[in-house]
C-alpha cells in the first residue's frame, strides 16, 4: 500500500465515525488530527489498521502498567470469557480481589467496586457526605477526577468559581475549589465546620504535571482530622502504579477513603472505593449503591492477575527504571537542540514542557508523526518497554522537538 493508500485508511474511518460519533471521537483526549485507528496492541506497541507499527506511551490512559495484552491477564481473560461473563450474583472473584487491594493499600480496610474511576470518585464523595452529614466537597485548583457534577467545578483565571455547561449552577455552592500554594486557604475552610470531604490528587494535579508540595498534603491530612472532615486520595491513575501501595505508601500519609482505577482491573473496566471499614460499612446499612457491571467477573479476573504481579513492586521499578533513561535522553534531546523545555518525571509518567505553547500544542501530533503515541503531553511508561523503544523514541523525540518548533 502507497503512503496516500494508509492515509485515505484512516481518513475513511475518521469520516463514517463523524456520521456516528460526536466529533467522530468517544473520548476529549482522542480528537487531534489526523486521527488514527489502531488495529491491535501487544507488549509496548500497537499497530494501526494499514499496519503502520507506534510504540506507545498512551498506555490505557495510564491503566496498562504491564503493557498490552499481558499473557497473564490474557490467559485470565479467555478463561473467565468461557466461564461466564456475568453471574447477577456473588462470586469468588470479587473477594479475592478486594482481599489484594486491602493487603496493598494502607488506607483500604474494607472495597466497594464500581464500573469506573468517575463513578468511583461519585461513591466516595456520597460515603463522605453520608458520614459527615455534610454537604461541602473541597477539590484542589487543577486536579482531575473525572466528570461527575460534583467535581467539574473549577476557578477561571480570575479565580472566580465556574461550572462547565450542562452542570447546574447551585452545584457549586457545594464544591469549593482551592489553590494550592497556601494551606492557610484551605484550613480556613475546614474551620468552617461545614466541609464533608477533600479530594485531591496527591500526585498534584494530572498525576504530577503540576506537584503538590507534600508539606500542603501534611497539612490538609491535620486540617481534615481536626475539623471532622474525610480526607480522599483520588489515586485512580498513582493506586498501584507509583508504588504497590500507591502514592500515599510513598507519601506516608493515610487518608480516611481511597479512590482507585485503572491499574487495577489490568486494562478492563473498573473502579472502587477502598477506605476506613466504619465509612464503607455505610454501604451495607444506609447508602444505596447498585451498579450492574460492579466487580464483573472479567474485570475481576484481569485485575487480579495484575495485582500479582505488581505486588511485589518490581514492575514498577523497573517501569520506573526506564522512564528515568527517557527523561534523562529527552532532556539532552532538548538541550543539544537548543529548545526551551523541560521533563518532568513522577515514577513511570513523564510530563513534557515546551517553552512555545505553540510547539507544546504540536508536540503529540509531531511524535505520532514519528511513530511514537503519547498521551496529550504526558508519556506512561510500563514494565515492558525496551532499550530498543528507548532507543526509537529518543531519535522520535529528538526530530519531534524541532517540527513541532518550526513555524507553519
Ligand atoms: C485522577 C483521575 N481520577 C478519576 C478519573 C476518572 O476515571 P475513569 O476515566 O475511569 O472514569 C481519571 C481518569 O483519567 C483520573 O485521571
Amino acid at each position: 500500500m502507497t503512503e496516500a493508500v494508509h492515509r485515505r485508511a484512516h481518513a475513511d474511518l475518521a469520516e463514517r465515525a463523524r456520521r456516528v460519533l460526536p466529533g467522530g471521537a468517544t473520548h476529549a483526549s482522542r480528537t487531534y488530527d489526523p486521527r488514527i485507528y489502531v488495529a491491535r496492541s501487544s507488549g509496548s506497541r500497537k499497530w494501526l489498521i494499514d499496519g503502520t507499527e507506534l510504540i506507545d506511551y498512551t498506555m490505557g490512559h495510564g491503566a496498562l502498567l504491564l503493557g498490552h495484552a499481558h499473557p497473564a491477564v490474557v490467559q485470565a481473560v479467555q478463561d473467565q470469557a468461557s466461564r461466564g461473563t456475568h453471574y447477577g450474583a456473588a462470586h469468588p472473584l470479587e473477594v479475592a480481589w478486594a482481599e489484594q487491594i486491602v493487603s496493598l493499600v494502607p488506607s483500604a480496610e474494607k472495597v466497594r467496586f464500581t464500573a469506573s474511576g468517575t463513578e468511583a470518585v461519585m461513591l466516595a464523595l456520597r460515603v463522605a457526605r453520608a458520614a459527615t452529614g455534610r454537604d461541602r466537597i473541597v477539590k484542589l485548583w487543577e486536579h482531575f477526577h473525572g466528570w461527575s457534577d460534583a467535581v467539574s467545578p473549577f476557578l477561571d483565571a480570575d479565580g472566580r468559581t465556574r461550572t462547565p455547561l450542562g452542570v447546574p449552577e447551585a452545584l457549586t455552592a457545594l464544591t469549593t475549589v482551592i489553590r494550592t500554594d497556601n494551606p492557610a486557604d484551605l484550613e480556613a475552610t475546614l474551620a468552617r465546620g461545614d466541609v464533608a470531604a477533600v479530594i485531591m490528587e496527591a500526585s498534584g494535579a494530572h498525576y504530577g504535571q503540576l506537584p503538590l508540595d507534600p508539606s500542603f498534603i501534611d497539612a490538609a491530612r491535620s486540617a481534615c482530622s481536626a475539623n471532622g472532615t474525610l480526607l480522599v486520595f483520588d489515586e485512580v491513575v498513582t493506586g498501584f502504579r507509583i508504588s504497590p501501595g500507591g502514592m500515599q505508601s510513598v507519601l506516608g500519609i493515610t487518608p480516611d477513603i481511597s479512590v482507585l482505577g485503572k491499574v487495577m482491573a489490568g486494562g478492563l473496566p473498573s473502579g472502587a472505593v477502598a477506605g476506613r471499614a466504619d465509612l464503607l460499612e455505610l454501604l451495607a446499612t444506609t447508602i444505596a449503591h447498585p451498579g450492574t457491571f460492579n466487580a464483573n467477573p472479567l474485570s475481576a479476573v484481569a485485575g487480579i492477575a495484575t495485582l500479582r504481579l505488581v505486588a511485589d513492586g518490581v514492575p514498577q521499578r523497573r517501569a520506573e527504571d526506564y522512564a528515568v533513561s527517557l527523561a534523562a535522553e529527552w532532556t539532552a534531546a532538548l538541550a543539544s537542540a537548543g529548545i526551551e523545555g523541560t521533563i518532568r518525571r513522577l515514577s513511570s509518567i513523564l510530563h513534557i514542557f515546551l517553552g512555545d505553547p505553540r510547539a507544546q500544542a504540536r508536540i503529540a501530533n509531531a511524535m505520532r508523526a514519528e511513530g511514537v503515541d503519547i498521551l496529550n503531553t504526558s508519556a506512561f511508561c510500563s514494565s515492558v518497554h525496551t532499550i530498543a523503544d528507548l532507543e526509537l523514541s529518543v531519535a522520535a523525540f529528538a526530530r519531534a522537538i524541532v517540527v513541532a518548533s518550526t513555524p507553519e
